[in-house]
């Protein structure tokens, strides 16, 4: 074992400067980095690879052996099992985009410590991003309903929610590499790997699915190191004065673009789609991300300078609601998802009024007239009965309808002739630092205005292999699924709001 610790150390003497050609910096970063720190590897590398190796031994074994054979995920909660459809492909995208962030990071900063840990992440984020490619490949052999498992990947570009994601996501890599690292270390794997990865194993195994705890187990045991490597890169940071003030600019634009998708999905996720209950997802939001992140680690980083971020208290004041609220999203746009939604039954409405007291007042007649409007008989959908769809935001790419739909902070403004909406103050407020960074990529909306609702689903792959049976649907009954013909005979029209909605000037 000796060896590979003289080997760590070897490595790191390898930084050497060419002589014979200028070092190409492919990613240059704003931020200064001292040349020696703190090794947030150093204590690791010993096991580092046989760890890994027998990870990967038991996770894949244990899958294809046992759990195949004893037919376990046909057996699994189907109200659960159909939400992984939304799961696997944004978490496959946030592995893929941690491989970038942290290769990115290898290029950028000139620091032997800190650079062994990234690259010692980027095999880690490589393998993460297998793993989860595995576990859909095995859902889609193994579900009781294939269909989403087989081909969420490629449906994800046209999902609401997936395109939402994907503008977080690339958070991790888009920007200065600094900034990347502030994303995927100090804020997604330190805040919300837990409220991810450590609670998906919990739901999931409540609710009979063995597969996803065995791979995201398996995953999560890396990501302590990822938060070190968050932890020295702030500490690196931190520890040149001249940095803070933009640090803290990346920091509070990353916790809210992060918070702002991944709690509104996550609630929805949790809350919505398990059927054997755990605790709820805001209890799970304040013990890890208030308490343990806000309140103990970055509380660390206040003496050095580094606050807790601008909009935390704003995002803390919204938790109570907005899973209620996006989960109202999914469920009304159901022809243009991916999976099947369950709807609510009398013992899920007592735990939402006992979980968040006032539930009912706000959310229960919706659910009420969703089941009504389950069966195709009924000749009608969600969409219909709201008179304009919720605009989408310029920034995150979220609609308009947070925290709670008639207490929406949503604002359209003109800007250089060109309407635009954003879901909040904050997203608002991070466009105008750099526009340009927002003006590249067409909402849902915006890409699918005056498209009769039919032909998204039919044009798009949201059909079933026999060609005419939707893949989302708005309950669990095989036998009474909707089809192509009952959306054709609906005649909805995608309209994209911003055109209709009126301009607020700024006060
Ligand atoms: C990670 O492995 O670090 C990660 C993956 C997906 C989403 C967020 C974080
Ligand atoms: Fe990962
Ligand atoms: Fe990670």
């Amino acid at each position: 074992m000796q060896h590979i610790i003289e080997t760590h150390n070897r490595v790191k003497e390898f930084d050497w400067q060419f002589s014979y050609v200028d070092k190409p910096q492919r990613y240059p970063t704003k931020y200064k980095i001292p040349a020696r720190t703190k090794d947030p590897f150093r204590h690791l590398i010993r096991d580092y690879c046989s760890m890994e190796q027998e990870k990967d031994d038991r996770q894949y074994g244990a899958m294809s052996d046992v759990m195949a054979r004893a037919g376990l995920p046909g057996k699994a909660s189907q109200r659960w099992m159909e939400i992984m459809k939304l799961v696997l492909p944004v978490t496959g995208f946030g592995e893929y985009s941690a491989i970038k962030s942290t290769g990115q990071l290898v290029d950028a900063v000139d620091n032997a410590e800190l650079r062994q840990g990234y690259m010692a992440q980027m095999i880690d984020e490589i393998r993460h991003t297998n793993q989860v490619a595995h576990l859909t490949r095995y859902l889609a052999k193994h579900a009781q309903d294939p269909e989403g498992f087989s081909n969420g990947i490629a449906l994800r570009s046209k999902s609401i929610q997936c395109r939402a994601g994907r503008a977080a996501l690339q958070g991790f890599f888009a920007g200065d590499p600094i900034e990347g690292a502030v994303n995927l270390q100090a804020v997604v794997e330190t805040a919300f790997t837990n409220p991810l990865f450590v609670a998906m194993t919990e739901v999931a195994a409540s609710n009979g699915d063995q597969a996803t705890p065995t791979v995201f187990l398996s995953i999560q045991s890396d990501e302590s190191r990822h938060m070190a490597n968050g932890y020295a890169t702030l500490a690196a940071v931190v520890s040149e004065p001249d940095n803070l003030p933009m640090l803290q600019k990346d920091f509070d634009r990353a916790f809210w673009r992060q918070h702002n998708f991944f709690d509104p999905l996550l609630s929805a996720v949790y809350d919505y789609f398990q059927e054997q209950r755990t605790s709820s997802y805001l209890e799970k939001w304040t013990e890890w991300v208030d308490h343990d992140w806000a309140g103990a680690y970055i509380r660390k980083l206040e003496p050095f300078g580094l606050q807790i971020p601008r909009w935390f208290e704003e995002a803390r004041d919204r938790m109570f609601w907005v899973g209620h609220t996006a989960a109202m999203v999914v469920y009304a746009g159901w022809p243009m998802m991916f999976w099947r939604h369950d709807p609510l039954t009398a013992r899920d409405f007592d735990w939402f009024e006992k979980k968040y007291p006032g539930w009912y007042g706000h959310f229960g007649k919706w659910w009420e007239d969703f089941a009504a409007m389950s069966d195709p008989s009924s000749g009608m959908i969600p969409l219909m009965a709201m008179e304009n769809l919720p605009p989408l935001c310029r920034v995150c790419h979220m609609p308009g309808v947070f925290p709670r739909p008639d207490i929406a902070t949503m604002r359209v403004r003109l800007i250089d002739g060109k309407k635009h909406a954003f879901c909040s103050d904050a997203c608002e407020h991070i466009f105008r630092e750099e526009p340009q960074r927002y003006l590249g990529s067409p909402t849902l909306f915006e890409e699918f205005d005056g498209m009769d609702l039919a032909d998204f689903v039919e044009q798009n792959g949201f059909l079933r292999a026999d060609g005419k049976t939707l893949i989302g649907q708005p309950h669990l009954n095989m036998k009474r699924m909707w089809t192509i013909n009952d959306i054709r005979a609906l005649h909805y029209e995608i309209k994209d709001p911003l055109h209709k909605l009126p301009v607020q000037e700024v006060a």
